[in-house]
């Protein structure tokens, strides 16, 4: 099976918006959303969706009826189904579970629990999947282009060009596991908690994979030295920034230019004391503010080789303290509103590495 199919029908577009960002965060599938039940009942004959997602109350049918209509329209019932309900009474579980739902869900979940047991059900429909290639879950040109809106158009020798870009970026990376794949998802939720459109935040995930590229222009002496660097290391390892930006100033597609900008601020510090150009507060492209933060609660909250993971609740508390000194406080409370987001991604990627332990969310 290649990318799950999700349909979700729900007459709440708030709630729609909200499942299809979690379902991509999470990385489940590709939604397709229906907000009137008659509408669902015409489409999804022709349609085999892998899991189906059904709110309870509806104008005109409720969710139970809507799931035995779509059986008696030949849906099949071996399809897997969740019931959601703003407020779940016994008889409308006793009712969901005699219609065959696998799941009776509240809307009050978490998102991280909800994306589990998404996943769950995603995987009662699917055979084993295939072993993902190095460097991030698969993203195929129609997933990467789901929730892309306007920047649709990206030609095909753009984004190939942007993955060899992250890949090499990534041949350099001091980092095990998927540093730059994670990170960029985080910073494209706090882009989105910032107010910035789902276009300008799809161009950040797309452009923040960019922000160490110049690492390969660092020397193995320098970038692979096992103890501390002398300050003549340090001049050059912060080079990565500069060579970086060089690298992608002249390329004209909006991603690589933004990479350009993300790769020469990213090191920069809200009080001014960063570098290359020791810029201070909004002088900082938001870009670099958003990479900045994204790019540290990821190194903090996973295992290094100089240190272990931190719980998500020391890695918050740590941010929260350097807000108007290395961050933003605007991106730090961004950061702060995102939190159940930021995470369910951590929650996908956590399930790739041995042993790292789902945390709770903090308070
Ligand atoms: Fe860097």
């Amino acid at each position: 099976m290649g990318r799950a199919q999700i349909c979700i029908v729900d007459d709440n577009a708030t709630w729609l918006a909200s499942l299809g960002r979690l379902i991509e965060d999470a990385d489940l599938g590709d939604v397709v959303s229906y907000r009137h039940p008659a509408e669902a009942l015409t489409s999804l004959r022709d349609r085999h969706p892998d899991v189906l997602l059904v709110d309870y109350a509806m104008p005109g049918m409720n969710g139970i009826e809507l799931l035995t209509a779509l059986h008696a329209s030949g849906v099949s019932p071996r399809t897997p189904v969740a019931l959601v309900a703003a407020s779940l009474t016994d008889p409308i579980k006793l009712q969901a579970w005699q219609a065959g739902v696998m799941e009776v869900l509240p809307k009050s979940i978490s998102g991280q629990e909800m994306a589990l047991r998404l996943r769950n059900l995603i995987r009662m429909a699917a055979p084993p999947p295939t072993v993902e290639p190095a460097g991030g879950p698969p993203e195929t040109a129609a997933a990467s282009d789901a929730h892309s809106g306007d920047v649709a158009n990206r030609s095909d020798v753009e984004r190939s060009t942007r993955h060899i870009l992250e890949r090499l970026s990534a041949l350099r990376d001091e980092n095990t596991g998927k540093h730059t794949e994670r990170m960029a998802r985080y910073a494209r939720a706090i882009a989105a908690a910032l107010g910035c459109s789902t276009a300008q935040c799809q161009l950040m995930r797309d452009a923040a994979p960019l922000h160490d590229l110049g690492k390969i222009g660092i020397p193995d002496s320098v970038l692979g030295k096992a103890g501390a660097l002398s300050s003549e290391e340090w001049d050059v390892m912060r080079r990565h920034t500069t060579i970086g930006h060089e690298l992608l100033r002249d390329q004209t597609s909006p991603a690589l230019q933004l990479g350009a900008e993300i790769a020469l601020s990213h090191h920069e510090r809200w009080d001014g004391t960063g570098y290359p150009l020791g810029l201070r507060g909004a002088d900082i492209p938001l870009s670099g503010r958003i990479v900045a933060l994204a790019d540290v609660f990821d190194a903090l909250t996973t295992v290094r080789p100089y240190k272990p993971a931190w719980l998500v609740e020391q890695a918050v508390e740590r941010i929260v303290a350097d807000s108007g000194t290395h961050f933003d406080p605007e991106v730090v409370r961004a950061f702060t509103a995102s939190l159940e987001r930021l995470l369910v991604i951590k929650a996908h990627y956590d399930g790739d590495e041995a042993y790292a332990p789902l945390v709770p969310l903090p308070h």
